[in-house]
Parts: C-alpha cells; sequence; structure tokens
C-alpha cells in the first residue's frame, strides 16, 4: 500500500521540489544495471543515482576514483533501459569536471546524450561552481554533494563523520547556499552530524537527500548492494539492512553445487 501524500506518475526534479514543499519524503537508491533498475522501479522507488560507488560494489575498487565515463555511461544506459517512473541521475566520475567548467559540461552532455539519464550529480562546493553553472546553460540538471566526498577520499584521508567541527559546518552550509544559488535542483548531504544536517534542509528551498545525515533532510538515498545486504563487510552506523542477500545467496550457491555433485539437478522435469 502507497505511504504517499500524493501520486506522481513519473519522477522529474520538479516532483521532488514539490514533495519537499508536500513534506513528503524522498526516496532514492543506487542502481548500475537493469536487472536491479527494474526491480526498484517497480517498487516506486523516486530517484535511481547511477553513483560512481559502482567503482567499489561492481568493478571491486577500493574507491570511487578508478571509474570511467565510458563506465558510468555504460551503467547508466542499462539503467534507462530498465525504468519508467524514477528520475534517473548520475554521478560524473573523479577527473572528468574539476578540470574546468567546459570539460564539465562536455562530460554532462557525453552522459545526456549516451545514456539518455535525466540529470548529473557532482561532488563539491564553489570550487565547482562555474562548472555546475555552464552545464545549467545546456539546460541539465546538476545535483549536488557535500560532506563526505569520496572523490576526495586522499584529502580526507578517512571516511569518518564530516563537518563535526564548527569551522568545517560554517563552510558546509556557506557551500549549500552557493549550490543552490548556482542552479542545483537538489542536494545529497553525506556522513555530517544529524543537527546540521536538518539546519541545512531547513535553510535551503531545494530538496535536501541525506546518507548518514539523520532524519532532518528532506529524502534518504543508501548504496542499494549494502542496503539489500549483498555487501557485509561494509558496517557503518547509518546503514540499515533490509535483507541479507549475501548470506541467501552464498546458501543458494552451495545447494547448487551440492545438487549438482550429487547428481540431483537436473532431475526428470528438468529435462527435455
Ligand atoms: O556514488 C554513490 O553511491 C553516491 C551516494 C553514496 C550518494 O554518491
Amino acid at each position: 500500500m502507497s505511504t504517499a501524500k500524493k501520486e506522481f506518475k513519473k519522477i522529474t526534479t520538479h516532483s521532488i521540489q514539490e514533495m519537499k514543499s508536500l513534506g513528503e519524503k524522498i526516496s532514492m537508491l543506487t542502481a548500475y544495471d537493469y536487472t536491479m533498475a527494474k526491480i526498484l522501479d517497480a517498487a516506486g522507488i523516486d530517484v535511481l543515482l547511477v553513483g560512481d560507488s559502482a567503482s567499489n560494489v561492481m568493478h571491486g575498487h577500493e574507491t570511487t576514483l578508478p571509474i570511467t565515463l565510458d563506465q558510468m555511461i555504460y551503467h547508466a544506459a542499462s539503467v534507462v533501459r530498465a525504468v519508467d517512473r524514477a528520475l534517473i541521475v548520475v554521478d560524473l566520475p573523479f577527473g572528468t569536471y574539476q578540470g574546468n567548467s567546459k570539460e564539465a559540461l562536455n562530460s554532462a552532455i557525453r552522459i545526456m546524450k549516451e545514456s539518455g539519464a535525466h540529470a548529473v550529480k557532482l561532488e563539491g562546493g564553489k570550487e565547482i561552481k562555474e562548472s555546475i553553472e555552464r552545464i545549467l546553460t545546456a539546460g541539465i540538471p546538476v545535483m549536488g554533494h557535500l560532506g563526505l566526498t569520496p572523490q576526495s577520499i586522499y584529502k580526507f584521508g578517512t571516511y569518518n563523520v564530516r563537518a563535526k567541527e564548527e569551522v568545517e559546518a560554517a563552510q558546509l552550509i556557506e557551500n549549500a547556499h552557493v549550490l543552490q544559488k548556482s542552479g542545483c535542483f537538489a542536494l545529497v548531504l553525506e556522513k555530517i552530524p544529524a543537527k546540521l544536517a536538518g539546519q541545512v534542509a531547513k535553510e535551503l528551498s531545494i530538496p535536501v537527500i541525506g546518507i548518514g545525515a539523520g532524519n532532518l533532510v528532506d529524502g534518504q538515498v543508501l548504496v542499494t548492494h549494502d542496503m539489500m545486504g549483498m555487501t557485509h563487510e561494509f558496517n557503518p552506523r547509518f546503514l540499515r539492512r533490509y535483507l541479507s542477500l549475501y548470506d541467501e545467496m552464498l546458501g543458494a550457491t552451495e545447494r547448487y553445487i551440492k545438487d549438482i555433485k550429487t547428481k540431483d539437478f537436473p532431475n526428470d522435469k528438468e529435462q527435455y
């Protein structure tokens, strides 16, 4: 049964803005492939993020840095083919927008043209303002991302909570306003204190979506593989697992192997 305040047939950047006005929380998950995206969309997820976390969960890298623009487009195009309702946002990967605003625009155009997605997401604050504004001139909606920004992991040194101290918190608030003023349609806040995230959500008119940022924001996002329990070694406090797919899939694979070895599979009814 739907718990939505208003039914949206197709989600656009305007729909999620309306959700914020209605006080309806926005649901967002990551997706990188057709089959998973089809299930999440059928369940009624509002936003699907083709995150550069694909570098970790799909490609097995330690960080998000190695994934390329071509690889992001490949994942995004697979997701686009699956989806009828959700808004599809794609991460611009590391090294494809930090150089200059022309490079950022070219990268965003390639994503939109070659995948058919609806918007892009960039990590950073005032240092990427010019790039955001240039992307917007081409009519491409931009989602911002502040707090723990994994593309800067070697600058931070750890994946610990960000903006706990006053100076960094003040910078984050300032950057959030810069992103809104630049024209971002929404903002992701990752791993920052709940109170600070709530303050940003209250001060901004655009939707603020949190991951590890508490419940005072306008919506929540998780990495699907973590939320479904397909990964099992990553256990941050903010993660709620809805399934234990790692254990279920491990068990199923073990049973399959056993059935083959014992000549139980296939049986008479499972052959021609
Ligand atoms: O890449 C990603 O999955 C993300 C989310 C964690 C917000 O950016």
